[in-house]
Order: C-alpha cells, then sequence, then structure tokens
C-alpha cells in the first residue's frame, strides 16, 4: 500500500474515517430541531455543516482531483459558503439528517473506490504526497472544531457533553516572562503535503530581543483587569474596539457572570460553574486582549514572535513542526482533540514546552497575534483563492496554536486561523510580549 513518497493508503483511509467518527460522535445525540436551527447569527446550522463537509468531499475528492461527479449544480451551490452568507443558510432547501447521511456514505463509497489506483507520486499537485485528502481530513476536523463553537452558543438548557477526558492539573504559577534571544529564524514551511497555502513558503525573520509570557493569560489575571475596571478605561483600548465594546454592552469576556458572593462563573456548554481561575481565560475578542495587554504594560505578539517562540530550537538552528519536537501530539504534551470540552490549567503540560521553555502554545486556547492576516513571501493560491487569498488584508487578525477543540490533524507550529478582531465564538485566549 505504500508509495514511493511513503504515503500510506490505509493512514489516508484511517485519517478519513476517523474524522467522519468524530463529526457523527458531535452531532448524534442533537435533537433534529436543534440541528437545523441558526443558534447564532454567526454560525451555520449545524446540519449546514454536515452537508458542506460531504460536498466539500465530493469537490476534492472526486470531482476536481479525478474528474468524477455524484450530484447536480443545486447541490454544490447549496453548501458553497462563498455563495451563501451564514444568514441565508438556514432558509436553504438543505439536507435533512437520513439524506444527508446517506450523501456523506456515498461519497465516501466513491472516494475509497476511486484511492486503490490514486497516483500520489505523478506530477498531479492535488494528489502528490497526498495533499488534497490531507486537506480534506483537516476540513473536516475544522468543522468539527466549528461545531463545537455553535454547540457553545446553544441557548436554554444548553449542550451537555455525554462524557469528558479527565486533565491533569497544573501548579499556581507565577506571572514569568521567558526572554527569546535575538537572532532570525525560519518563518513558514514549504511543505506540500499537509501545510495550506498561506503557510508557505519558508522565509527567514530577523527578530530583535524580546520576552514573551510563558503561559496564556489565566483567569484569574482577566477578573483583575475586569476588576480594575479595564472595561471603563478607554486609554487601553483601540478606538474601534471601545465604539464596539459600549455599544454592544460588553464589560466581561462571553459567558462570564457575576453571582454573589460565588464569585465570577462562567456557562461552559449546558453546564454553569465557577470560573477555574488557573484555567487561560477563553471567549475573548482581539480587541479586549490587546487592550488587557496595555492594561498590563505589555502588548500582542506578533505572529512572528510566537512562531519563533514555539517553533525555533537555538540550539540546533532549526524549525520543530509542534512545539516539543516532531513527534505527533500525545495527551502528555497538549490538550487537544476536543474530549476534555475545556481548557486545562496553564502550565499543565510541561512536555509540551517549546525549545525556549514556552507552555501551552499548542492546545488549550487559540492565542491572538497582533498581526493582520497577509500573504507570505512567494505566496501562491493554492488550490483555490477563497481558502485564503479573500481574506488577506486589515479586515482579520491572526490566531496561533490550536485549542483544546482542535483536532491534531489540523494543527502544527505553521499554521494559521484567523477572524475578525471582534470574535468571541472561537475557543479563543492570548498571552503577551514585551520589547526586552
Ligand atoms: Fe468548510
Amino acid at each position: 500500500m505504500d508509495t514511493k513518497h511513503g504515503v500510506k493508503k490505509d493512514v489516508v483511509v484511517e485519517g478519513l474515517k476517523q474524522a467522519r467518527e468524530r463529526t457523527r460522535f458531535l452531532l448524534e445525540r442533537i435533537s433534529e430541531e436543534d440541528l437545523v436551527t441558526q443558534h447564532d447569527p454567526i454560525m451555520s446550522p449545524l446540519i449546514w455543516d454536515f452537508g458542506h463537509i460531504g460536498n466539500y468531499e465530493e469537490l476534492w475528492l472526486l470531482n476536481k482531483a479525478r474528474g468524477k461527479r455524484l450530484s447536480d449544480r443545486e447541490l454544490y451551490d447549496m453548501y458553497d459558503p462563498s455563495l451563501h452568507t451564514r444568514e441565508e443558510r438556514p432558509s436553504l432547501n438543505l439536507l435533512d439528517w437520513a439524506s444527508a447521511n446517506r450523501y456523506l456514505d456515498g461519497v465516501r463509497e466513491a472516494v475509497l473506490a476511486t484511492l486503490e489506483e490514486t497516483d500520489f507520486d505523478g506530477d498531479n499537485p492535488l494528489l502528490k504526497d497526498g495533499f488534497v485528502y490531507n486537506m480534506i481530513v483537516q476540513h473536516e476536523c475544522q468543522h468539527n472544531e466549528t461545531m463545537l463553537q455553535t454547540l457553545q452558543l446553544v441557548k436554554g438548557d444548553g449542550y451537555k457533553p455525554v462524557s469528558c477526558v479527565e486533565l491533569p492539573a497544573g501548579k499556581t504559577l507565577e506571572e514569568e516572562m521567558i526572554l527569546i534571544p535575538e537572532g532570525s529564524f525560519v518563518m513558514g514551511t514549504d511543505d506540500r503535503a499537509r501545510a495550506l497555502d498561506n503557510e508557505r513558503g519558508e522565509h527567514v525573520v530577523d527578530l530583535p530581543d524580546f520576552f514573551i509570557d510563558k503561559t496564556p493569560v489565566t483567569n484569574q489575571a482577566f477578573a483583575e483587569f475586569v476588576e480594575d475596571g479595564g472595561y471603563e478605561r478607554s486609554e487601553f483600548w483601540y478606538p474601534s474596539g471601545w465604539e464596539y465594546i459600549k455599544e454592544e454592552g460588553i464589560t466581561t469576556p462571553k459567558h462570564w457572570y457575576r453571582d454573589e458572593p460565588d464569585g465570577w462563573r462562567t456557562q461552559r456548554f449546558g453546564f454553569e460553574e465557577s470560573l477555574n481561575p488557573n484555567a487561560p481565560v477563553v471567549h475573548v475578542s482581539w480587541y479586549e486582549a490587546d487592550a488587557y495587554a496595555r492594561w498590563a504594560g505589555k502588548r500582542l505578539p506578533t505572529e512572528a514572535e510566537w512562531e519563533k517562540a514555539a517553533s525555533w530550537n537555538p540550539d540546533t538552528d532549526t524549525k520543530r513542526l509542534y512545539p516539543w519536537g516532531d513527534e505527533a501530539p500525545t495527551p502528555q504534551k497538549a490538550n487537544l482533540d476536543q474530549l476534555a470540552f475545556r481548557a486545562a490549567d496553564v502550565g499543565a503540560y510541561p512536555e509540551g514546552a517549546s525549545a525556549y521553555g514556552v507552555l501551552g502554545m499548542i492546545g488549550g486556547v487559540w492565542e491572538w497575534a497582533a498581526t493582520d492576516l497577509y500573504a507570505y513571501p512567494g505566496f501562491e493560491a493554492f488550490p483555490y483563492k477563497e481558502y485564503s487569498e479573500i481574506f488577506f488584508g486589515p479586515d482579520y487578525k491572526v490566531l496561533r496554536g490550536g485549542s483544546w477543540a482542535t483536532r491534531p490533524p489540523a494543527v502544527r507550529n505553521t499554521f494559521r486561523n484567523w477572524d475578525f478582531p471582534i470574535r468571541r465564538q472561537l475557543f479563543c485566549g492570548f498571552r503577551c510580549t514585551r520589547d526586552s
């Protein structure tokens, strides 16, 4: 089953199978009504995500890669995110749960039937080294995280996960910053098997000394900002962020509330619970992260600073795929893969430290960077410009690192996520930097 460049077809099949098992695990216990409801204006109905996962697989693994087609134009259009805004999606004639299941199974069967004769060693850049199969697994994993964002927004009794993986406890850590000495490092990647277009190409970036927080900012630290009037003091805020929080009446991170005499509490899926002081703050916008950083006399890291602290090994002058090295994530190294349904205490994964000793850079929470989303030098849109290119510009801020809700095939040191600076539905937090 192996090919010349080492693509193992049984590994490809297993990756596709595991992604689908997780999609169904997340959706199976949800009522048909909750599947078709739009739980928040910025999210799609879950049943749209489900049909779209199947159609994206048909589009890329059957149509574009192999010239085959199962569905008509109407179905392709319905699940094309660039043709319908999220507001429009609930009113489309979407496949229901039973029909969508049959559709996804049909696509998968046809995909597996073509896999035997797929040539991973030829010149087709989609197939070469398994790129398009990795892209499809990554896409389904990304939608699994999006579905969890939607489930966090379900109103009323909320979504209650059936069982949750236990997490290691972290020690209460003093806030500590780590010096990243000046010098150049290699940013981005030339990998064409797993990396997506916006992660390419490799380029050398020279940075002066800087300090970076050893761990992400905790709930306790953020509560001090809130209690110090952080949301009432315009001097910490970008003018557009200040305007936004005043218009929307935002005075805390999303899902926080105050319950005297118990203090800060939060709604996590269908659970109301005390805020864990040692966990990273989550569901804060870029504006809130940026305001906190100014209040603390610090700033958000640039994307380059984040990537150097996560990926560079100064002893060998080489780059690591993950903060701890090139070995795939394990439950000892990072809180990834969703089944804990929450972030662990900061500092709970000493084995996941980067070469500089920075903790929790992958897993836990996505981390806002100071940087707008732009192309790296030598960027080429591949395989389609709607993946990244249409988002380049000053409207989107970059997030790095992945959260507890990110599945391992969807994350690495070079992976770039992005959203508007007002967004808080992601499992997003941050850490700070300062000049030395
Ligand atoms: Fe998608």
